[in-house]
């Protein structure tokens, strides 16, 4: 996507460096994140300079890669040190399923070279890029697949940030907008604000602004209201874990605007890629979701009048916090999800990505 006219992915790999857009910046500052090795990636993860599953399965992807670059040469050496490296990935955050794809994937990819190490490392590199531009492709794709949900004036509801800052390219959610409106029609976003780390208010706003898309933003709990109104005429929202019989994990608020668009009638599409389904998850009850530190909701951070980034205190001195990351929104109250091969009721989503598997 452009900014400032300039097309950039959200996530890249440059040698042994994986370059990011730093998302904890965005949007009062735009600025390029270098990752030197495999653990300032994983870092990178962690504290969310990127973030969305699409986003953090190319970095997770990325830094095994790396590893492969910084791997002793021999085989038993090499494998170990990837391994570790693999670990300390998939220990960054636990709930987009996208990340433990990737890691698989390009771990897979290393170990099958062996003990050929330079074929090691270049088929790391090789599945990594596959995975970015695959990432980049399949937001693209979901886009044309949606987009005939966006009629003309269509108000659509959406939640955190599922747009092209949280995939390498496009994005999930915010694609079929994106497409809707190259083809000539207009949309209306209703952009829900997202507490505690504020990815609708800050990341989403800042893309439709530069993408040209009208857009108000809301605070969280105004959902119900302009959709009582008759204000909102579709939800469209992205996943981080899908679970087999169509249960969708999503940061959190996702699963009370499900519950009140069911209330209201009003479609609530969920947008993601099959490699965001995890057929070996039962159901979301067995989806691990994230806990964050309570330091997220007790302050909040954003430029002063000098345009330094400051953090204040919001929360009464010496209160406690919860910061549970995402919720899990039942199969039932989704109308559909939109991939990369169309639109498939939650019911049929396994079967469907286990097509998808088989077939590439
Ligand atoms: O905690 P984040 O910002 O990584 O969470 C992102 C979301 O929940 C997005 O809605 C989700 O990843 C779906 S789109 C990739």
């Amino acid at each position: 996507m452009l900014v400032n006219g300039r097309h950039y992915l959200t996530v890249w790999r440059e040698g042994s460096t994986v370059r990011m857009i730093d998302q904890n910046l965005l949007p009062f500052r735009f600025q390029v994140f270098d990752a030197a090795d495999h653990r300032a990636t994983a870092a990178a993860i962690r504290d969310m300079t990127t973030r969305g599953a699409g986003a953090i399965g190319t970095a997770a992807g990325f830094a095994v890669a790396q590893a492969a670059g910084e791997a002793p040469a021999d085989a038993a050496g090499f494998e170990a040190y990837v391994q570790a490296a693999a670990a300390l990935v998939r220990a960054t955050r636990p709930t987009a399923r996208n990340l433990f794809y990737a890691v698989d994937r390009v771990l897979a990819a290393a170990l099958a070279a062996l003990p050929d190490i330079a074929g090691a490392r270049s088929a790391a590199c090789a599945a990594a890029d596959a995975m970015a531009r695959e990432d980049a492709e399949t937001g693209r794709l979901i886009g044309e697949a949606g987009s005939p949900l966006i009629q003309d004036g269509a108000r659509v509801l959406t939640h955190c940030n599922a747009g092209w800052l949280a995939f390498t390219d496009w994005g999930t959610a915010l694609s079929p907008i994106y497409t809707a409106a190259r083809a000539g029609r207009r949309a209306f976003v209703w952009v829900d604000e997202t507490r505690p780390r504020l990815q609708g208010a800050r990341l989403t706003a800042w893309e439709l602004s530069g993408e040209g898309i009208d857009f108000r933003v809301i605070p969280d709990n105004a959902a119900g209201y302009f959709m009582r109104r008759k204000e909102v005429d579709l939800v469209i929202v992205g996943a981080d874990r899908i679970a087999a019989n169509g249960d969708v994990a999503n940061k959190i608020g996702t699963y009370e605007k499900a519950v009140l668009a069911r209330e209201n009638g009003i479609p609530f599409y969920v947008a993601a890629p099959f490699s965001t389904v995890d057929v070996d998850c039962p159901n979301g009850d067995a989806i691990p979701i994230e806990e964050r530190g309570e330091e997220e909701v007790l302050n909040a951070t954003g430029p002063d009048a000098e345009g330094t980034l400051r953090t204040l205190r919001v929360v009464s001195p010496g209160a406690r916090a919860r910061n549970p990351a995402f919720d899990v929104t039942p199969a039932a109250l989704v109308k559909g999800i939109i991939t990369e091969r169309g639109v498939v009721s939650a019911g049929e989503i396994a079967a469907r990505a286990r097509d998808a598997a088989r077939a590439s």
